[in-house]
């Protein structure tokens, strides 16, 4: 074949024995099509393109080269008219010379944006080339043009950078899905999907599809119900998870179970939550939790080598418990120090009231910020006070470089008593205290806001740097306040730590889990447990989340009939791959990683969902017609 020209214009080109250039020709095969001996090579040729738009380079320069895509851009300039020509793959610049080609320029002049067509012509070293662009050393001298079809002008710009507003971009999703940022973001997605499968294949996980219909799982969230024809009057739930379906995989004898699968929760949504999302969820048997927080490290490590090419090294470790003292979070962000000091035995007693009535008086050092003006300390308290973060106000203790002390409560508290303070809370000449007071829980969890926005404004948190963290031991139960009983913090299914185990009668809220949490960065990543597979262990657990044991049994028999026919001891953990995928690629919504997500309403406004159904539809359903308040049913 050496030697071989191939043009775009045949859909074949064939070469004779006894010649040495090939010959052309334009027949289309269809068919059988008898090629006669006397041609010793047929290549077959795509009429419609022979290099995409993102690899053609300066070794390229003359040859004769066929590309197909979307016209992204025009620039006429009298006698030379340039086109960037966008595909999956990139751009590249295509010449139109009015000298040589005056026709074909023409032609192209009236090309709109997102017009599709095809170019044919030689590969030219560019005179004025764009290190930008990987292609920017050529450019197409273009001397034949087919348009392949054309477009209305698109409401927003298909670039980068775009004018496009989130709604606009949503409705038309397919354009959005044309501009390379929200390409590569599916791109990195789908190489983190592979080397997930690559890591847990290697492990000798198997991938098993569980069901889409089944019946709620207790995940805690809303469920999506979807009513039966069939047995009208019932409904299936959309599953939260695969919870119990990978328990079940266990007792199966399945062993290693992974599965990169939608789950679906009707819940309020946020940047980092959609209704309809992904987890790869896995599930191992015969292990304690050390073998899992192993192999999922593993998982961890395999995709930021593989993927982003760094080794985060082994993942440190905290109790849920040093979390929430030292972070007010039980996801804390560790890119950044910043703990907590809590000051109660230093402050109370001096007369000021607020901290004497305060259950809790605790503070973060903000590293140099001691020469914040006036305004920059009331938008702190501005900020501690709005309706969502909740606090009453906020105490701050300049302390100098100078080694002097200001603060908002001078008239309480006399230089040599916040000298105190600040060495409690390790601060050095320069620093500024940030203090807050009142209940426990709700203090720690307004100052926990307070120390990630002071992080914010002092850069500390880098989206290119990641801090992966496993969050232990987390509480077993928690009190529903408003309904006066006792809630799973994970699922009912999680086991509690076996030395806690005594105290499940005695003081269940004091019970820890036997559960772990992947926290990378201040999100939380992944979560799972040690699973209860002793049946009357996972019945007592039901009597204290307050079933009886017939509610029980008709929620979850399947679950505990299976248990009694020797479920191995299992674990397992499922990852939010919607999360990983927007971390890894620096963003703090999940939505650019997803390709048809829905709006912060749960609607797909493309598609123009959730919708009216016919009536007709409702009546085999045996669903009552429901009055919509603004459109009738169609
Ligand atoms: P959990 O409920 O913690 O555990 O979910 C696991 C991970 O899924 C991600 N996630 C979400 N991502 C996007 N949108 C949502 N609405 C959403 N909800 C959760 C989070 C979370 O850490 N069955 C258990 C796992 C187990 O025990 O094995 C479960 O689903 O990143």
């Amino acid at each position: 074949m050496a030697g071989t020209k191939i043009t775009p214009e045949g859909r074949f080109l064939l070469r004779f024995k006894d010649q040495k250039s090939p010959a052309k020709c334009s027949f289309p095969m269809q068919g059988d099509c008898y090629i006669p001996t006397k041609f010793v090579a047929i290549f077959r040729i795509s009429m419609l393109r022979t290099h995409t738009c993102g690899e053609l380079r300066i070794g390229d320069s003359g040859k004769r080269v066929s590309l197909s895509g979307w016209v992204q851009r025009s620039r006429d300039l009298g006698g030379m008219t340039f086109i960037d020509l966008r595909d999956r793959y990139g751009l590249t610049q295509l010449a139109f010379n009015m000298d040589s080609h005056a026709g074909l320029c023409e032609k192209a002049r009236q090309l709109g944006r997102e017009f599709v067509i095809r170019a044919s012509g030689l590969v030219k070293e560019r005179e004025s080339k764009n290190a930008k662009m990987p292609t920017g050393d050529i450019e197409i001298i273009v001397d034949e043009l087919e348009i392949l079809n054309s477009s209305l002008t698109p409401p927003f710009t298909i670039e980068d950078q775009t004018d496009g507003g989130d709604d606009l971009r949503m409705k038309y999703r397919y354009l959005d899905l044309r501009r390379g940022s929200v390409r590569a973001n599916l791109e990195l997605r789908h190489r983190i999907a592979i080397e997930t499968r690559n890591y847990l294949d290697r492990q000798h996980f198997l991938e098993v599809e569980t069901p889409v219909l089944i019946k709620s799982t207790p995940e805690g969230a809303r469920d999506f119900v979807v009513p039966s024809r069939m047995n009208q009057g019932q409904f299936y739930a959309l599953p939260q998870s695969p919870q119990t379906f990978k328990q079940l995989l266990m007792v199966a004898g399945f062993d290693r179970y992974y599965q990169i699968v939608k789950c679906f929760r009707d819940e309020d949504l946020r940047a980092d939550r959609q209704p309809e999302f992904t987890q790869i969820d896995c599930e191992m048997s015969f292990v304690e939790r050390e073998d899992i927080l192993e192999t999922f490290e593993g998982l961890v490590r395999h995709l930021f080598k593989t993927v982003k090419g760094t080794d985060p090294g082994t993942l440190p470790r905290m109790s849920y418990a040093d979390a929430m003292k030292f972070y007010g979070n039980d996801k804390p962000d560790t890119r950044f120090d910043m703990r907590f000091c809590e000051l109660n035995t230093l402050v109370k007693g001096r007369g000021f009231k607020v901290f004497d009535d305060a259950e809790l008086v605790v503070g973060i050092c903000a590293k140099g910020c001691s020469e914040y003006t006036r305004k920059q300390t009331d938008e702190l308290t501005n900020f501690v006070k709005r309706p969502q973060i909740g606090a009453n106000g906020l105490v701050y203790v300049k302390y100098g470089t100078d080694g002097s002390f200001k603060s908002s409560v001078d008239k309480f508290y006399p230089a040599d008593e916040l000298k105190k303070w600040a060495e409690a809370m390790g601060a050095v000449e320069g620093d500024l205290l940030l203090i807050l007071a009142g209940p426990a829980a709700k203090t720690r969890k307004a100052l926990s806001e307070l120390r990630l926005e002071m992080g914010t404004r002092l850069g500390l948190r880098n989206k290119d740097h990641y801090q992966c963290l496993w969050v232990l031991d987390f509480p077993l139960l928690e009190w529903g306040e408003d309904v006066n009983r006792w809630f799973a913090m994970h699922h009912p299914f999680t086991s509690p730590l076996p030395e806690d185990i005594a105290m499940l009668d005695r003081d269940p809220g004091k019970v820890r889990a036997n559960a772990y949490d992947l926290v990378i960065n201040g999100v939380e990543v992944g979560g799972g447990s040690i699973r209860i597979f002793n049946k009357d262990l996972q019945k007592k657990m039901f009597s204290i989340l307050g079933f009886s044991d017939e509610e029980a049994q008709a929620q979850f028999g399947f679950l505990m009939n299976a248990f009694e026919f020797g479920a191995p001891p299992h674990g397992g953990i499922a990852f939010g791959f919607d999360r990983l995928c927007s971390l890894f690629g620096g963003s703090e919504g999940i939505r650019d990683f997803i390709a048809f997500p829905k709006n912060n309403s749960g609607r797909d406004v493309m598609i123009d969902a959730p919708s009216l159904i016919h009536d007709e539809q409702l009546r085999e359903l045996g669903i009552k017609s429901v009055a919509a308040p603004e459109k009738s049913n169609p």
